[in-house]
């Protein structure tokens, strides 16, 4: 199934979110180029933009909005982002596109987390799709040796290098039934930069293009 079209709907509804002067937490991939399509018909409204990724830094600038450096900043009001999946407790794996570790630093500052995806995102168990880690270079062998004790089965993502200059680990066979322990468990690896869980800090709101329309889901 064509999935581009509920990616469309869900980053057009999370136009609705957006208040003047403001600027906007950007994330990374293809429902973001959508999102990034449909904010720049508000470029005059909003402030500016910051950017989890080079690649949606530079969409922003082609649509002729701003944007700032991350680390003039310490808080923001809004990030927009997608996911590569969500179970009902609105946490994530994310990290698809490799933008994994800006992406957490930005919703880590946001006061409110967007979460924008098509349908097939939605799971009961995060884990079927790939579990990314971003990791130091040297750090390679150590940390997929960890992994493996863990229970996943880690891959080499080849010829990606992040925007930090890391590679990633795709983890494979994890059925995560408990995120935040895994998500902390992770990160305390020597090596490790971050992984693409998001458990700690989960999304606010979810906006779900499907057949019927816009789902949205808030946090209790
Ligand atoms: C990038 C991400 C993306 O949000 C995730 O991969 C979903 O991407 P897409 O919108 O292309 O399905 O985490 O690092």
């Amino acid at each position: 199934m064509n999935l581009n079209k509920f990616k469309k709907q869900a980053a057009w509804a999370a136009l609705d979110y957006i208040y003047p002067g403001t600027i906007i937490g950007v994330g990374t991939g293809t429902t973001i180029c959508y999102f990034i399509e449909a904010l720049s018909t508000k470029k005059d409204l909003i402030y500016g933009a910051v950017s989890s990724s080079n690649s949606s830094t530079l969409l922003l600038q082609k649509q002729g909005i701003e944007v700032f450096n991350l680390k003039n900043f310490s808080s923001l009001t809004i990030y927009i982002d997608s996911a590569d999946e969500i179970n009902n407790h609105m946490q994530m794996i994310k990290g698809g596109g490799a933008a994994l570790t800006r992406e957490k630093i930005i919703a880590a500052m946001a006061k409110q987390f967007i979460c924008i995806v098509d349908k097939s995102k939605i799971v009961n168990v995060l884990g079927n799709f790939p579990l990314p880690i971003e990791i130091i270079p040297m750090a390679l062998s150590y940390v997929s040796k960890e992994i493996i004790k863990m229970g996943g089965n880690p891959k080499y993502r080849k010829n990606v290098i992040t925007d930090n200059g890391n590679i990633i680990i795709d983890v494979y066979d994890m059925f995560i039934t408990d995120p935040l322990s895994m998500e902390k468990k992770i990160n305390s690896l020597p090596g490790v930069v971050t992984v693409g869980l998001f458990a700690s800090r989960s999304a606010d709101i979810v906006l779900i293009g499907t057949q019927q329309g816009i789902k949205t889901i808030k946090k209790q």
